[in-house]
């Protein structure tokens, strides 16, 4: 809802020029720190989970982690973590994408995600879009099926959304601010 809506953005906090000069910072350590916000995203990410028929839900390490462990345990759904590379024990796949400079690696447990999975991705931010739509090609690589992406906030500017686009192949994307 528009209330919802209301009292996250106002738990984000603009931090200028972090980390390099020019850059403003969506700072979401405010909201996490307010039961009464953070309890309201967990509920909204979690009904999104319910309306797509999601069966796993994936956070993306590490901001990701803390907002789609709680989604997960409120929904009744298993949480598959996406690390960065190097520090899953197990046989993983990985997956490289594109930072402004150069390139960052993500894993998952292989065996974590397969056929007739549901898997909804859950992050906070979507900026470029390049950590998302990372996360979309290990999903369908292990043989599960996308059942969307939901993240907090939409860096519009960025233009993430047009970039996922053919990653999502029809799938989803949820965003509950844009910013
Ligand atoms: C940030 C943010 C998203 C990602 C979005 O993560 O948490 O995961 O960038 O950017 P993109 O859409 O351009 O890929 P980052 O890897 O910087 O750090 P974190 O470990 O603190 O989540
Ligand atoms: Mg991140």
């Amino acid at each position: 809802t528009d209330t919802t809506r209301e009292l996250l953005l106002s738990r984000i906090k603009d931090v200028q020029d972090y980390p390099k000069p020019g850059v403003v910072f969506k700072d979401i350590t405010p909201l996490l720190a307010d039961p009464e916000a953070f309890t309201a995203l967990t509920d909204a990410l979690a009904e999104l989970c319910v309306k797509h028929g999601a069966t796993k839900i994936v956070g993306l390490e590490a901001r990701g982690f803390i907002l789609a462990a709680p989604v997960a345990v409120r929904a009744g759904l298993g949480f598959i973590p996406v690390r960065k590379a190097g520090k899953l024990p197990g046989a993983t796949l990985s997956q490289a994408y594109e930072l402004e400079y150069g390139t960052a690696e993500i894993e998952v447990h292989a065996e974590d995600l397969n056929a007739g999975d549901r898997v909804i991705v859950i992050d906070d931010v979507l900026a470029t879009g390049g950590t998302a739509g990372a996360a979309l090609e290990l999903i369908r690589r292990a043989g599960a099926e996308v059942a969307g992406v939901a993240v907090l906030m939409e860096l519009g500017f960025l233009g993430g959304r047009a970039k996922l686009e053919p990653a999502l192949r029809g799938a989803p994307l949820d965003t509950l601010i844009a910013v």
